[in-house]
């Protein structure tokens, strides 16, 4: 499948959910969750569920749930992130923010509720009783104190002091790559695929999640609001800790570039058709949005 086709997959499925009349008093809840959801978004979290789980051996329909399920509680994530008590972003995903149009409580419901329904998704979906706990307990793991949730509490209780590399990859490789780690070994799991594959995957997940969040602090600096469809500039505004204040363009650039070439030889140690996920990883390092 190509990036397109796993796209639309996706977008087709997540439009599926949290769809309520009117005639149900939360209703507006529901619309919250749906405006973050399929406000677009590169979607790469739920199509790295998708790719793993077909070069696992599995049934990429059947893990279409679990794929949505990542997507939903990405979602919450960034509705929480831009919020007036964290970064304070008006922005996100070229359309005003969740608390600007819905109001914080409101905002604050849809995030919740969409990290609920994450878990829902898994645990209702079709696949078998002992796959869906392992994608629960993957998924927990990488949203809780020692993943994304962690990582966003030393992202913001560490603003305005100097870090070093590795304080910054404490909290890099939580609030931003626990959940790409996940995405991976959700993949894995839904398929039944083996623990070299889910070591593999791990590893893979770990060293482009890296490389995500060094491109997401470059952006920051070097695009523009209209291309990337959230504010630039937030990092400074708020006093982060980004790399791209510890290492400059250049040196963010080669440690992309040697986490990208790192992560697309592990693949080789327990997958064979890994074309996709080598593509995918390259246009990764490179993206502009
Ligand atoms: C943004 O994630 C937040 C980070 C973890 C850096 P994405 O760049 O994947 O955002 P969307 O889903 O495409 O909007
Ligand atoms: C936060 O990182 C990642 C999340 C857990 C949402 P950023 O604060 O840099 O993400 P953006 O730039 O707002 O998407
Ligand atoms: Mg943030
Ligand atoms: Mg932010
Ligand atoms: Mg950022």
């Amino acid at each position: 499948m190509t990036v397109d086709e796993y796209k639309s997959k996706i977008e087709n499925a997540l439009g599926k959910y949290f769809l309520m009349g009117e005639e149900f008093p939360q209703a507006k809840l529901g619309e919250a969750m749906r405006y973050s959801l399929m406000a677009g978004g590169k979607r790469i979290r739920p199509m790295l569920v998708l790719e793993f789980c077909r070069i696992s051996g599995g049934d990429v329909e059947k893990a279409l749930p679990v794929a949505c399920a990542i997507e939903m509680l990405h979602t919450y994530s960034l509705i929480h992130d831009d919020l007036p008590c964290m970064d304070n972003d008006d922005l996100r995903r070229g359309r005003p923010t969740n608390h600007v149009v819905y109001g914080e409580c409101t905002a604050v419901l849809a995030g919740d509720t969409l990290q609920a329904e994450a878990f829902g998704t898994i645990l209702r979906s079709q696949l078998p009783a002992e796959r869906r706990a392992q994608c629960a307990e993957i998924l927990a793991g990488a949203a809780g104190i020692d993943g994304m949730c962690g990582g966003q509490y030393l992202d913001m209780s560490w603003e305005g002091r100097k870090l070093t590399e590795q304080e910054l990859t404490e909290i890099n490789s939580r609030k931003t790559g626990a959940l790409l780690v996940a995405a991976c070994q959700m993949g894995v799991a839904a398929a039944g695929g083996s623990q070299l594959m889910m070591d593999a995957a791990g590893h893979f997940g770990a060293a482009i999640g890296m490389a995500f969040q060094i491109r997401d602090d470059m952006l920051d600096v070097l695009s523009s609001d209209e291309e990337l469809g959230k504010p630039v500039g937030s990092d400074e505004k708020e006093n982060k800790n980004t790399y791209m204040v510890l290492m400059g363009k250049e040196g963010c650039e080669k440690t992309i570039n040697k986490l990208t070439e790192c992560a697309k030889s592990i693949l080789s140690e327990a997958f064979e058709d890994t074309g996709f996920l080598c593509r995918l990883a390259d246009s990764m390092a490179i993206r502009n949005k």
